[in-house]
């Protein structure tokens, strides 16, 4: 995977967000846990050995203590510690969380925010959150179960059709973080990345303001660009993907709005950059075998940079 794109290795072990820190914190007690007892147990396996199989003294107090009141005691300690944390991932908090909905496509990422005046804005295969703020996201499936796992800002949630899941994040750290389908959804499951950019509330507002917009409309200035919009349309494109402003309501595929502005294209298949849309319309099958979208090598050069020139102008 390039590295422009996957941003630092995702890690359970450097949380990137509050939710990330609790579930690090309660793997780093469990496991220390584990050591301590394992290292106790090895020790008194040691001292056995050294006593040459004779029975140690008060071997009634040995059975009872170490055999049930020792695992009995320690037992419901870790279970009432992770009982307690986990509930907390669930509590609602004081800030109003900011909602999102991420359905599970195959095989793709559909990501829809609402403005603060209540308009719906659709993006594909990135998340874009403010700092310090909880995310709550609400998990849907369209046609098989994925599941959706950030491991630097929180759990692993199932998206399961026909119910809707709850993941609350909240990022603590700016920064680029990979998360991935993490449940077997069919022959592309493997590149179902989701990326997810956490960054100041501010410039996540002006974002938001901007993917709200519609399509760049400098679309008909040059004779090229004209030529790309018309192709898009005449080729069939617009009964798969909305371009707001430019032809509205398919749902099929994702909205291509803004799609010169996303980090990656095919759900982090291929980095997005000059030539990039160009190369999936040709090579789309190559690159994603089984996608639903049909390759277009048969268009002739001219048509293609049109459509590449156009789509990337759409930022
Ligand atoms: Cu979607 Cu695996």
């Amino acid at each position: 995977m390039n590295a422009s794109i996957s941003g630092a290795a995702p890690s359970v072990l450097a949380p990137a967000g509050v939710e990330a820190g609790l579930l690090g914190e309660l793997g780093w007690v469990l496991i220390s846990g584990a050591a301590a007892i394992f290292a106790l147990m090895a020790g008194l396996l040691a001292w056995a050995v050294r006593r040459g199989g004779k029975p140690p003294p008060h071997t009634a107090w040995w059975v009872l203590g170490g055999g049930l009141a020792f695992p009995v005691l320690t037992l419901s300690a870790l279970l009432a510690y992770t009982a307690l944390r986990t509930a907390e991932l669930q509590q609602p908090g004081t800030q109003a969380p900011l909602v999102v909905s991420v359905t599970g496509r195959m095989w793709w990422w559909e990501v829809r925010y609402r403005t603060d005046d209540g308009q719906e804005v659709r993006l594909a295969n990135e998340l874009r959150l403010p700092l310090g703020r909880p995310a709550q996201i609400a998990l849907q499936a369209d046609e098989v179960i994925h599941s959706l796992w950030v491991p630097a800002l929180g759990g692993k949630v199932d998206l399961i059709p026909g119910r809707v899941n709850h993941l609350r994040i909240t990022p603590t750290q700016p920064g680029l973080h990979r998360g991935q389908c993490a449940e077997f959804c069919g022959l592309q499951h493997a590149k179902m990345a989701l990326h997810v950019q956490a960054m100041p509330a501010g410039d996540f507002k002006s974002w938001l303001r901007q993917q709200a917009q519609p399509a760049a409309s400098r679309a008909a200035s040059a004779e090229l660009l004209a030529r790309g919009r018309q192709a898009f349309l005449r080729q069939g494109c617009a009964s798969c993907h909305s371009v707001r402003g430019v032809a509205d309501g398919a749902r099929l595929g994702p909205d291509l709005t803004h799609v010169a502005s996303r980090h990656a294209l095919g759900a982090g298949v291929l980095p997005n950059g000059p030539g990039a849309l160009r190369r999936w319309l040709v090579e789309v099958q190559a690159l994603k075998p089984g996608a639903r979208m049909p390759g277009y090598a048969h268009l002739d050069a001219t048509t293609l940079d049109a459509l590449g020139a156009w789509l990337e102008q759409l930022r």
